[in-house]
């Protein structure tokens, strides 16, 4: 297994970076941790100790548009979604280590070939590993929404994490974000705003209701069942140029570094 979600802090002496997430490692099933042994070495995306670009094409073994699937849960929408959509071939990152064992039973119970499962942290993913317009999707769906204010900071949809993946995402790719919290709904959208010249509106924003080719989610039913209303928000890449380096995004001050509890 690749440990990338506890890596930074160290390449960064003299900020720590503001994380998407707190690391809970919640009750591995035997199924589970069986997976985590078993089933990466065959399904998991093997990152280089050294941070070395990897040529997806090599990865899969072919050349098929991919579509990176962030923070992906229990991974049973991604794998349904791959199910769906054979000639395509799917990236799914989630810190949570029980999620990644339960995605990479489901990629072998359905005999997936077209699923590589992470375990990295999505900045460093991004920033280390994946190339210059790799991608031609990248999901971000039911993020984390850190509702109190004074966590905002760790929301993972900020204007120079948008811009990094512009870098990613190849012009003409998509990016689509789910949310069931308006406040995020509404940030996300100022975000997006913000980011102009690399991504544009593809269709309305909100879109009338869930893109046929996104599978309901766990989050999402939780959030339906609490009477939440869901937006989802899909954008186009646009030609324009992203800047190369875009930059320290996720990163900040060490006072904004603390320590928080998750609400
Ligand atoms: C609220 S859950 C939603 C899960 C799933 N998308 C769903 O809708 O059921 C958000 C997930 O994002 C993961 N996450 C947060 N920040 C991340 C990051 N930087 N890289 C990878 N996964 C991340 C968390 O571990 C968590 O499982």
């Amino acid at each position: 297994m690749n440990d990338l979600a506890n890596r930074g802090a160290d390449e960064t002496p003299f900020y720590r970076r503001i994380r998407s997430f707190v690391r809970r490692e919640g009750r591995l099933t035997p199924g589970q941790q069986r997976a985590l042994d078993d089933l990466f070495p065959r399904f998991g995306l093997q990152l280089p100790d050294a941070a070395e670009p990897l040529d997806l094409n090599t990865v899969f073994g072919r050349t098929a548009p991919v579509t990176l699937e962030i923070g992906f849960g229990d991974g049973e929408s991604l794998a349904e979604q791959a199910a769906r959509q054979p000639e395509r071939d799917f990236i799914g990152t989630e810190v949570h280590r029980p999620g990644v064992g339960h995605l990479l039973r489901e990629v072998e119970q359905r005999g997936l070939t077209n699923v590589r499962v992470s375990d990295a942290d999505a900045v460093e993913l991004l920033e280390h590993y994946l190339t210059p317009d790799s991608l031609d999707c990248v999901q971000v769906f039911f993020p984390d929404p850190w509702h109190k204010k004074r966590h905002h900071k760790r929301r993972l949809i900020q204007p120079a994490f948008v811009q990094h993946l512009a870098t990613r995402i190849r012009p003409g790719g998509r990016l689509h974000l789910a949310t069931d919290w308006a406040d995020y709904a509404e940030h996300m959208i100022a975000v997006m705003e913000e980011c102009t010249p690399w991504f544009e509106p593809d269709g309305p924003v909100p879109a009338p209701g869930r893109p046929p080719d996104r599978p309901e989610t766990k989050f999402e039913r939780r959030g339906l069942r609490r009477g939440h209303t869901v937006a989802d928000l899909v954008y186009r890449r646009t030609q324009a140029p992203a800047a190369a380096d875009a930059g320290s995004f996720g990163r900040a001050s060490p006072q904004d570094g603390e320590p928080v509890r998750r609400s």
